[in-house]
């Protein structure tokens, strides 16, 4: 018999059910006993001892549903050793739980500060497996996440639409795309949309070669430019400054996001009408791509199979196409970032793409 808690935390991404339903369908179909204890929205249903025992029938049918059938929140490694303000230790509690329920293991999916708390616990002595979930595709260990090829789809649709508008009406857009502070959805979504400039924050930008490359459109007599911005863009004049006084700007910066600003550097400086679109969230809602839905599927096999086999403290991960087991300590507070000179960077660069370098 194996005792199985299960939570996925942090900001959802597509595939979600997929994953936790590949993990479910591995036990079950070993002919192992498993008992599943869903931990309700994230860490803190781990904390505060919130779950729902699972069947089989919960599984069933979520393949292709979107979102996460244990809910999820955001609970920020930095205040996990903080307590609470009833004074609970959150840690302990966590630790209480496991122990109460007499679990043999936990599987958790989640993304950057999510693993480094699933660390933690490992490194408190509880069983944990880990599945690389996000939109961003930012966790070191892995090339590939879930939810991030379902994001750029929907990022692509929305430049796709945007095609159309832009060449109608002879503007300049700009579509600003999700990531957080790496910028492989929008290259991935900017190129497959045919972006003309991408903005990515691993690539600080410089306004006056943003607009030379607007400028050199207009002189082969192109109607339109499109921009995929990234959330995280960032000048160079940006970049140069401390954390401090980047922030203290951000802080006080009167546009809601930094497209705005792009969009207003353009106009400021070649007097072109810039419209901005900003899909936010749905980049991480709807259903799975195929892709996704396959991708999550092995993960959550493989990741069963590990459970079988007792072998924890894992992130199972993907790696030169292959599906691999990456030690969490090696996952756990680092990121993975687009090299500025990599060969898709130097190709995009080839296919006439300015990044504003
Ligand atoms: O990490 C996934 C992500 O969607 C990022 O791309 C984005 O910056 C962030 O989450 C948004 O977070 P929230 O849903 O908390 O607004």
């Amino acid at each position: 018999m194996k005792r199985i808690g299960m939570l996925t935390s942090g900001g959802d991404c597509q595939a979600l059910n997929a994953a936790m339903r590949g993990v479910v369908k591995c036990l079950a179909y070993s002919g192992e006993d498993v008992e599943i204890y869903g931990f309700l929205d994230g860490y803190k249903g781990l904390i505060y001892g919130n779950f729902r025992m699972l069947t089989g029938a919960d599984f069933s049918g979520i393949l292709t549903k979107g979102g996460t059938i244990l809910g999820t929140s955001r609970t920020p490694f930095k205040l996990m050793r903080e307590p609470d303000e009833n004074g609970l230790d959150k840690v302990e509690a966590m630790k209480q739980n496991y122990y109460k329920l007499r679990l043999d293991c936990l599987v958790i999916l989640g993304g950057n500060g999510t693993h480094k708390t699933a660390n933690l616990l490992r490194e408190e002595g509880l069983n944990v497996v880990t599945l690389p979930k996000t939109i961003d595709n930012d966790l070191w260990g892995t090339d590939m996440t879930f939810g991030f090829q379902s994001a750029v789809d929907i990022a692509t649709d929305c430049i796709d639409c945007i095609h159309t508008t832009a060449s109608s009406h002879g503007r300049v857009f700009i579509v600003e795309v999700m990531g957080h502070k790496v910028g492989w959805l929008t290259l991935n979504a900017g190129m497959a949309g045919g972006a003309d400039i991408i903005l990515i924050p691993e690539i600080p930008y410089d306004i006056d070669k943003v607009v030379e490359a607007i400028k050199q459109r207009d002189e082969r007599g192109s109607r339109f430019t499109i921009l995929a911005v990234a959330e995280g863009a960032i000048s160079k004049e940006d970049a140069a400054l401390s954390k401090k006084d980047l922030k203290k700007k951000m802080e006080s910066s009167q546009y809601p996001s930094v497209s705005y600003e792009v969009a207003a550097r353009i106009q400021e400086k070649c007097g072109k009408e810039v419209r901005v679109t900003v899909p936010g969230h749905t980049q991480r809602g709807g259903s799975p791509c195929p892709y996704d839905r396959v991708f999550a599927s092995r993960l959550g096999a493989e990741a069963g199979k590990l459970i079988l086999k007792g072998e924890y403290g894992f992130m199972v991960g993907y790696r030169n196409r292959e599906i691999v087991k990456v030690p969490l300590e090696d996952v756990a507070g680092k990121l993975k970032m687009v090299a500025p000179d990599a060969e898709i960077i130097q190709e995009a660069k080839m296919l006439g793409i300015s990044f504003g370098d």
